[in-house]
């Protein structure tokens, strides 16, 4: 087996939940996922397609009909973008490893903004790449980016810039003109950047159209730019698996060819409940980011009053990521959570080293009493421990 391969970590998330494995009285925040079902009418959508018997292969590139709504999606956020950009694919995280397929060989350099869900600095691994990490900085709980190291990181060497914002799990936001600043120099650079949005309608500014900036806004159709979407986050679909890639118009076909090597499609089935999701968007997504807005206030204040945890307010995303003084092994604390409190959150160094002595709680949940429940938990396992 290649080395890279057996080199690959085991998912840091998935050894806490393991801890929990078998005990119905653990609150689990420790997963990127809410805990409220996909809405009735896609799900319908769905079932009418199977009822049809729509049980066939479909165009690697997904659906015209899919791909022109996505489209016509996009553009109710951004500059227009014409169907002939868009690939349907099985979710985000198969969008993101055929974008780093397309773009990167062995030998590589890939430059990644971290901390960040370790998917995507394991799939340059994967490919042979030579990662080289560009950290935010941490202070006073938020995590910033130093925008003029991440700058000088990325030269004429670098094949691939990888860059997730709002960024799971710090929910750091890019701004406009930082965007600006980067895709000038990746134009310079020939570097090509791929952007994981896959949260950018999970964001809690004030602003016209309640979406991030996206790199979408500010780049031309032919730059080197490739972006990662899902239709997990913002639409309830995680188990669905479905997203999207937008790309130069001349990738496109080629990136056809990938996906045919790797899963030659998406089901119709599930792509037809992905039409009625995009078209149906104001029943879904707007009561979605509010619910998550009041999942996060009522979180992260009564995080915020707890003495040993340094927290700031995310923008965006669904976690609160926040470091907790004196315990400095994200992974022993969080496994002593699950076994000893029944609270199960993500650790830090599942997403970056420099995140050692932080934890991740995804604050989607259903009924935001969980949260308070889960506080509690955790104030009680503090206090039995001064
Ligand atoms: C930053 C980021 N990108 C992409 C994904 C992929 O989502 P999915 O594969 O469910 O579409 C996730 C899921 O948690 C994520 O956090």
């Amino acid at each position: 087996m290649r080395q890279a391969i057996q080199n690959l970590e085991e998912s840091r998330i998935r050894e806490v939940a393991n801890a929990g494995m078998g005990r119905s009285d653990v609150l689990a925040f420790w997963f990127g996922e809410s805990d409220e079902v996909t809405p009735q009418f896609i799900r319908d959508a769905a079932m009418e397609s199977l009822a049809k018997g729509e049980t066939f292969y479909a165009h690697n590139l997904g659906l015209p009909e899919l791909r022109e709504a996505v489209s016509l999606y996009t553009g109710t956020l951004h500059p227009k973008v014409a169907a002939d950009r868009i690939a349907i694919t099985s979710g985000g995280v198969n969008a993101l490893m055929l974008a780093v397929q397309a773009l990167v060989d062995a030998g590589d350099e890939v430059v990644a903004v971290t901390p960040v869900w370790p998917n995507l600095t394991a799939q340059p691994l994967i490919m042979g790449a030579k990662l080289k990490r560009v950290s935010l900085q941490p202070s006073g709980g938020a995590w910033t980016l130093d925008l003029q190291a991440l700058l000088d990181a990325v030269t004429p060497g670098t094949k691939l810039l990888i860059v997730n914002a709002p960024n799971n799990p710090t929910g750091w936001t890019l701004s406009r003109p930082e965007q600006e600043a980067i895709l000038a120099h990746c134009r310079k650079t020939g570097t090509w950047i791929l952007a994981d949005e896959v949260y950018e309608r999970l964001y809690y500014e004030d602003t016209q159209n309640r979406c991030a900036p996206s790199f979408l806004d500010v780049a031309s159709a032919d730059d080197r730019l490739v972006i990662a979407h899902s239709f997990s986050k913002s639409f309830l679909m995680t188990g669905w698996r479905l997203g999207w890639l937008v790309m130069p118009a001349d990738m496109t076909h080629h990136m056809g060819k990938l996906i045919e090597f790797n899963t030659s499609c998406a089901s119709v089935f599930t792509q037809r409940a992905g039409v009625v999701a995009l078209r149906r968007t104001d029943e879904v997504t707007p009561r979605v980011v509010e619910h998550l807005k009041a999942c996060r206030d009522t979180l992260v204040p009564l995080l915020q009053a707890m003495p040993m945890v340094q927290l700031a307010t995310p923008k965006g995303g669904m976690y609160a990521f926040f470091r907790l003084d004196g315990h400095g092994d994200s992974l022993e604390t969080a496994k002593r959570l699950v076994v000893e409190a029944g609270l199960g959150l993500a650790p830090g160094n599942a997403f970056a080293p420099e995140a050692q002595g932080w934890l991740r709680w995804c604050f989607a949940s259903k009924d935001p009493s969980r949260l308070n429940d889960g506080v509690n938990r955790l104030g009680r396992w503090l206090a039995a421990r001064r």
